[in-house]
């Protein structure tokens, strides 16, 4: 069965890949290599043996996408992470993230409708709840105005692919992702931000390796237990399988509505200073971190309810926090190592 992902070398594409390939999957990659490297796909066939095809393409060329879907008319599914994902850059250039985000979704979109297999599954984000009410957070809680373009462009993809599901042969499930961090337990692959991490975890081990001098925790006087915002941190590989757990829904027509929407978290809440305690104890490290004032557009809470992934989709996080840090830690020591 041939499965089309997406933006297939980033963080939680190569990550899903692997998955995909470990379940017989024949995978299709697509990725423009403008936040990734090709490299990544040796990590991939160094874990499974086996190197997906690997199409470089940038899916914002309307003509390109239409030219891959006729070479590959007989795909199975897409799995679609391709896009921008930086809160503070989309603030800046809004427009760049309509276009990475949006027309390359509609592009997509659009050539899938036409195919006998139309099953899709979307990159979304617990950012779509903003600052929810009640913890722990599921999936009928309000989307709530997005605090910047990138968390505009998840809600109005979740919006996009349910207006054509309507009226098309589509065939959905949007994932919504709380925090996903660390890397694959053989350090092949993991996360490789550009520049300085915005994210807690790569900025953790880039600061434990001495890359960075010393990490900032955003406010320590939030309504949480120590002050630091809480946050609920999933391993990639556990939000990897959920991708081919959620596919082989659609693959056996169990899905009982066109569009279903299910939460990945483990559902349990880790403070900021709880993170930098858990990296202290599995890597043995002492950071260097000072408090600073609250970052702006940052939440005070935010973790899953993750009933409905763990019953409908027979899906739950396996890792531990210190498990999924300890993976982070081990690709950081090996990344910098071979530099
Ligand atoms: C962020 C995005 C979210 C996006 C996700 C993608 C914001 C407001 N939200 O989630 O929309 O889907 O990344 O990966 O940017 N922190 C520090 N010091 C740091 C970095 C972070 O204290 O140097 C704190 C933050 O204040 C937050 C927690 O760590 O409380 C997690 O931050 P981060 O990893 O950036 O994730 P989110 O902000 O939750």
């Amino acid at each position: 069965m041939k499965i089309v992902v997406t933006g297939g070398l980033g963080f939680i594409g190569s990550h899903t890949v692997v998955e995909l390939q470990n379940e017989g999957f024949d995978v299709i990659a697509i990725d423009n290599l403008l936040n990734s490297s090709e490299s990544v796909l040796d990590g991939i066939e160094k874990i499974t043996g086996k190197k997906p095809i690997f199409e470089k393409m940038d899916l914002r060329d309307k003509a390109s996408v239409q030219n891959f879907f006729k070479k590959y008319n007989d795909v199975q599914g897409v799995i679609h992470f391709a896009a921008s994902k930086a809160v503070g850059e989309s603030v800046e250039n809004p427009l760049l993230y309509y276009e990475n985000n949006i027309n390359t979704l509609v592009y997509v979109l659009q050539e899938l409708k036409e195919l006998p297999n139309a099953n899709f599954i979307f990159s979304s984000s617990c950012t779509v709840y903003g600052q929810a009410e009640k913890m722990p957070i599921t999936e009928d809680a309000s989307v709530q105005q997005a605090m910047s373009p990138y968390g505009n462009t998840k809600q109005i993809g979740e919006e996009i692919i349910t207006d054509v599901a309507k009226v098309t042969n589509i065939n959905s499930i949007l994932l919504r992702y709380f925090n996903p961090i660390g890397a694959h337990p053989t350090a092949e692959i993991g996360e490789l931000p550009l520049g300085v991490p915005q994210n807690l975890v790569p900025f953790i081990t880039q600061t434990a390796m001495g890359l960075r001098e010393k990490l900032s925790v955003f406010g320590d006087d939030y309504p949480t237990s120590d002050g630091t915002a809480v946050r609920d941190y999933i391993h990639v590989v556990d939000l990897a399988k959920a991708h081919v757990v959620a596919l082989q829904r659609l693959l056996n027509k169990q899905n009982l509505e066109k569009v279903e929407t299910f939460n990945l978290g483990t559902g349990t809440g880790s403070s900021v200073l709880e993170v930098i305690n858990a990296f202290e104890k599995v890597s043995g490290q002492k950071l260097n971190y000072q408090i600073v004032g609250r970052r702006e557009g940052d939440v005070i809470e935010a973790f899953a309810n993750t009933e409905k992934a763990n019953s409908v989709l027979g899906w739950k996080a396996a890792s531990s926090l210190e498990d999924s840090l300890s993976s982070a830690w081990k690709w950081e020591q090996k990344v910098r190592n071979k530099q």
